[in-house]
């Protein structure tokens, strides 16, 4: 028979384990959203509020949301038409709950990270109107739950990877432009 007072250190042991780990998730969402600020330029200012020095927590930043139940992790990032410039830098892979990334409508230049294939719970990719260059990745593919794409409106070139086909969930794809 199990000690009543060792069952209860393995518990406690098991129990900070799992604080553990969701902290650092949570500590990991904050520095991807911080990694991503830091490779934008231009008009960030509607970003101001994306600061680890303020009280405010990361899931009350500009265009964050996060989800109801703790550990609040990022779901969204919802960062239409903020005339942002920069990169798409492929630290945003961390946000590995994200299941919508709205970044059009801005002037991301630069290529599109095939990081962005790590995000497994994606379901919504919309890049179109920037100035993003460079391929389509084929590791986009690997965004198993991706239901609508959207890159129209940039300056893309080559050939749409034929693994897409593997994005069963895919209803929506717009590459215009
Ligand atoms: C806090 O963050 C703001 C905006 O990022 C910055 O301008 C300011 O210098 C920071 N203050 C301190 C004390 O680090
Ligand atoms: C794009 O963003 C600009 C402001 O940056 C806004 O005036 C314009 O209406 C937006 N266009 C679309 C199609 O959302
Ligand atoms: C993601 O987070 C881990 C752990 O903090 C870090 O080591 C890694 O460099 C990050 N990845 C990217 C692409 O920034
Ligand atoms: C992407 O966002 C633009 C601007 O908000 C919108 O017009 C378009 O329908 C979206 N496309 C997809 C595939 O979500
Ligand atoms: C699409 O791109 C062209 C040039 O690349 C630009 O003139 C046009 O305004 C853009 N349209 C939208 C809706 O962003």
């Amino acid at each position: 028979m199990a000690h009543p007072v060792r069952l209860l250190c393995l518990l406690a042991f098991f129990g900070s384990l799992h604080v553990a780990a969701t902290s650092n998730e949570r500590e990991n969402d904050q520095q991807a959203l911080l990694c991503f600020k830091s490779q934008l330029s231009g008009t960030v200012g509607t970003l101001s509020s994306w600061s680890s020095n303020t009280s405010m927590e990361f899931c009350s930043w500009h265009g964050v949301s996060c989800s109801e139940h703790s550990p609040r992790r990022v779901i969204a990032l919802d960062l239409a038409s903020e005339g942002i410039t920069g990169t798409i830098p492929p630290c945003i892979a961390n946000l590995t709950s994200l299941t919508r990334l709205q970044l059009a409508n801005n002037s991301f230049r630069g290529s599109i990270p095939p990081e962005l294939g790590l995000l497994s719970q994606l379901r919504i990719l919309n890049l179109s109107m920037n100035s993003l260059e460079g391929t389509i990745p084929s590791e986009l593919s690997s965004c198993s739950q991706l239901q609508a794409l959207g890159l129209w409106n940039n300056s893309l070139r080559g050939e749409v990877p034929p693994a897409l086909g593997q994005c069963v969930q895919l209803e929506e794809i717009d590459l215009s432009n």
